[in-house]
């Protein structure tokens, strides 16, 4: 698939392990491809991938991209981590003034992944036009942290949102 990506796509890459940022970054998705094909747009595309199986081509092709992961332990979800640690340097300086969006999924609090993948972004020198968000799932007892999640449509609209403005702006 990544062979396809092209300059004028929107990369969403996403980590999840309640399901929450992965339904973030499915609306986001669905979103980006509405207006994709209201707009009638065949040369720019959107794709969806999870964090592990993310290239440095994928990220040198795309001329956008969207980070969904959840905050675990007050940082980002460690395969978030890991896949940015594996692909900063080999892209480092190439993706210069790309735009990015940041969807973070959290118990309660959010702020820690947030500063943490604004951080690196900002180390690529990425251009966060679309204002990152924090979907606070309100999930404090174990057992409603260990629970799989499920988007509120408020949720659902937000991500969409990110995802079409980003789409909009490529
Ligand atoms: C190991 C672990 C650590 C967590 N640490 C935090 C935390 O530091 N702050 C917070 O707000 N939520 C924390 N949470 C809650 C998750 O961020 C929240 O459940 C979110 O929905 C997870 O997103 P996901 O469903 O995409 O995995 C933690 C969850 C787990 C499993």
């Amino acid at each position: 698939m990544s062979n396809d990506i092209t300059g004028n796509s929107l990369l969403i890459v996403w980590h999840s392990r309640t399901g929450a940022a992965e339904a973030a970054a499915r609306q986001a998705y669905k979103a980006a491809q509405a207006i994709r094909n209201e707009l009638g747009e065949p040369h720019r595309n959107v794709y969806l991938k999870r964090a592990c199986d993310v290239t440095p081509q994928d990220m040198l092709e795309a001329g956008a991209y969207l980070f969904c992961a959840p905050e675990n332990l007050a940082s980002l979800s460690g395969q978030m981590k890991e896949c940015l640690d594996r692909l900063y340097y080999p892209v480092l300086h190439r993706i210069e003034g790309r735009i990015f969006g940041v969807i973070i999924t959290a118990g309660s609090d959010g702020e820690g992944a947030l500063r943490q993948l604004r951080r690196i972004c900002s180390g690529w020198r990425l251009n966060e036009q679309v204002p990152g968000i924090i979907l606070n799932m309100r999930s404090d007892t174990e057992e409603s942290i260990l629970a799989p999640k499920t988007l509120s449509e408020t949720q659902q609209q937000q991500a969409g949102e990110i995802g079409a403005t980003l789409f909009a702006l490529l």
